[in-house]
């Protein structure tokens, strides 16, 4: 029996909390008195998702959308589709899409284009992590919890070919696996 293999520590799970919560507190402010849904971007976000929502003080609805990343690569295709759509409308609802890593941009911008058209009364984007250097196009991130290089990451949510989700902190593969 083989076991799991522990990357490199990037981010420790002290901080990612620590982050979480001045995050939910400066969202939670900002969206106050609104009709919210939080939006999972499924699948890396759940975790953050799970966490942050949990640091909010604020009603809200949460809704589920899949997004296909790259396989089982490293780099992005460029290419976007949605494998799972949000149950409730969203119209004159306040969105705020989460998601776990903005590398290129191109799955933000999709997803911020396609929800656009149905008339939120207004969309917030916030990510737990961003790479400002892998950026492709211009995407407005309003929350984001940490930027880092162009590193490929795994754990708390984000997988490498399907695996790692469940590590509690944010790590690199040095060497795969
Ligand atoms: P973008 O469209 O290039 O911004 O990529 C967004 C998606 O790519 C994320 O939601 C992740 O699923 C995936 N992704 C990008 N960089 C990484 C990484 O370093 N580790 C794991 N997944 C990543």
């Amino acid at each position: 029996m083989s076991s799991l293999h522990h990357p490199r520590v990037l981010i420790p799970e002290t901080k990612i909390k620590q982050r979480i919560k001045e995050l939910a507190n400066e969202i939670s402010y900002d969206l106050r008195g609104k009709d919210v849904t939080a939006v999972c971007i499924l699948k890396g976000s759940y975790m953050f998702f799970a966490d942050l929502i949990r640091e909010m003080d604020l009603p809200l609805s949460c809704e589920f959308m899949g997004v296909s990343s790259y396989g089982n690569k490293t780099s992005s295709s460029g290419e976007v589709k949605i494998t799972l759509d949000m149950t409730e409308p969203v119209n004159g609802k306040h969105v705020l899409l989460i998601e776990d890593i903005v590398d290129t941009g191109l799955t933000m911008q999709y997803l911020i284009n396609t929800l656009k058209v149905r008339n939120p009364a207004s969309i917030k984007t916030c990510s737990l992590l961003m790479k400002p250097e892998s950026l492709q196009c211009k995407v407005n991130i309003d929350y984001t919890g940490f930027n880092i290089g162009k590193e490929f990451v795994v754990g708390y949510g984000l997988d490498y070919q399907g695996r790692y989700r469940q590590i509690p902190y944010i790590g690199v593969m040095d060497n795969e696996g």
